[in-house]
């Protein structure tokens, strides 16, 4: 995103620090194993689990990962994913986002133990997390509530559009964000492709969150001057990475999240975290 305004740009690293250092104060404590399962070639998920290996190690947690050819069977799939489940050495796994088209991803996410379920996908983890009992939530909504608090950006009494109801974003953030916690009590409104006139809603927004995965998508007519916008999109253009909200939302808002270099980092933090918790959960349970 260009970055020529004078929106307070709310980058991640800062905030990506402080919950590795949390991180690696637990793995001093403690040996975690974190397992990843990439399946195919998907370009982005390459580069997403070369980085989550890559900082996994960084901080003294073991990574494996377990790679299958694109065309692998759901029953070969699950059949790793329950053993990985009945491995005492494997703190927590997660299966890497897109599948395959013909693999049914609901299938396969549910065959991963919720004690080890390290992305928080799991039917039962999400069904804690509606409930306010969640031990650890989606990396990357976490990392977006974890980056307003840094800022001292409160939700509390504001009303927060979301625009995108996908599982992995926008669903388990709205969740969260409406909980009556430090992080939520906000007014949240859930936008996504059948929302009619969207902009009477982001016109209103006081944070205004794109996770819509569109190019340079949202243009700065939808923003509210002043407003927190949130661009969790990654997009590759070329060299560059970019996110959903178009650039020259930087003039409309009061503060944004670059891209790169805004929720990205957050993303992998948040996961690490999660691992922590599952271990903590998981001695707690023995
Ligand atoms: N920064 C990070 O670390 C990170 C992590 C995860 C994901 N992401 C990015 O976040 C984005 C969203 O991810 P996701 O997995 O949540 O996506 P997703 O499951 O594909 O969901 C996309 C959502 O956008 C909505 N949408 C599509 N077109 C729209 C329109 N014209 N107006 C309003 N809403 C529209 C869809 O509505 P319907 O439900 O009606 O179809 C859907 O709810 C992607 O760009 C992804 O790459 C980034």
């Amino acid at each position: 995103m260009s970055q020529a305004s004078s929106a307070r740009l709310l980058k991640g690293a800062p905030v990506a620090q402080e919950i590795l250092a949390r991180v690696q104060a637990y793995v001093s404590q403690h040996k975690l194993r974190l397992d990843i399962v990439l399946v195919g070639e998907h370009e982005a998920s390459q580069i997403y689990v070369a980085h989550k290996l890559r900082q996994a190690e960084k901080v003294g947690i073991e990574a494996v990962l377990h790679r299958f050819p694109a065309e692998v069977s759901a029953e070969a799939l699950r059949a790793r994913i329950q053993e990985l489940n009945a491995a005492p050495e494997v703190t927590g796994l997660i299966v890497q986002l897109p599948l395959p088209a013909h693999l049914p991803e609901a299938l396969i996410l549910d065959s991963i133990a919720p004690h080890k379920d390290a992305d928080g996908l799991h039917p039962q983890n999400l069904g804690l997390l509606a409930q306010g009992r969640a031990l650890w939530a989606p990396a990357t909504p976490w990392g977006i509530l974890e980056l307003l608090m840094h800022y001292d950006i409160r939700a509390e009494g504001r009303h927060v559009v979301i625009v995108g109801r996908g599982r992995l974003v926008g669903t388990p953030l709205a969740l969260l964000l409406s909980r009556p916690a430090a992080y939520g009590n906000a007014t949240v409104t859930l936008c996504h492709s059948r929302t009619e006139s969207l902009f009477t809603y982001t016109r209103e927004a006081d944070i205004l969150v794109v996770a819509v995965g569109k190019p340079h998508w949202f243009p700065s007519e939808g923003i509210k001057p002043g407003a927190t916008v949130v661009d969790v999109g990654i997009h590759r253009e070329g060299h560059r990475l970019v996110g959903d909200v178009q650039p020259e939302a930087a003039e409309a808002a009061g503060a944004l999240t670059p891209v790169p270099g805004g929720v990205g980092p957050l993303t992998v933090a948040c996961l690490l975290e999660n691992l922590c918790r599952l271990h903590r959960a998981q001695s707690r349970s023995q």
